[in-house]
């Protein structure tokens, strides 16, 4: 997918002096349903996770505590992203590539999914996810 369809989402917040709330409705405030949540935390310093595509899985990083970068590339170009609030999601579609890294220390690191778990839907080799977009494209 051109990287143009990955965006920073902003989440509605509630503020209030005793907390802020922020919620996340599927096909609402995110462009999929909600199939499965997971999240990483305790990522030691200098870590990095992903490195890996999807082929159909649409996804919402967000940084529930703390902070990090995602690196995120459509077999033709990259972009960064950072994130540091938790009612900012960063929306990254099927078929691209995304690295994360920098983690501070505590961060933890929010992701909702379309889909459950199905290892056949990773490409976790990059010339074949090149390759991939690449034929996509022709
Ligand atoms: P992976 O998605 O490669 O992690 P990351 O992108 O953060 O580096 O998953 C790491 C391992 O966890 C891999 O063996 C698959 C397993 N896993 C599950 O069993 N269920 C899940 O929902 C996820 C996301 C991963």
């Amino acid at each position: 997918m051109p990287l143009e369809q990955c965006e920073i989402i902003e989440l509605p917040k509630i503020q209030d002096c005793s907390g802020n709330l922020t919620f996340i409705e599927s096909n609402n405030h995110i462009p999929f349903d909600i199939q499965r949540a997971y999240y990483l935390y305790d990522v030691p310093g200098g870590a990095e996770r992903g490195a890996h595509a999807h082929k159909t899985l649409h996804q919402l990083l967000i940084a529930m505590s703390g902070s990090f970068n995602i690196i995120l590339d459509d077999g033709r170009s990259k972009k960064t992203f950072h994130l540091n609030r938790s009612y900012l999601g960063l929306y990254i579609p099927p078929m691209t590539w995304r690295l994360l890294n920098n983690f501070s220390s505590g961060s933890v690191c929010m992701v909702l999914a379309s889909d459950k778990y199905d290892e056949s839907d990773y490409i976790r080799d990059y010339n074949e996810f090149v390759y991939a977009t690449q034929k996509q494209g022709s």
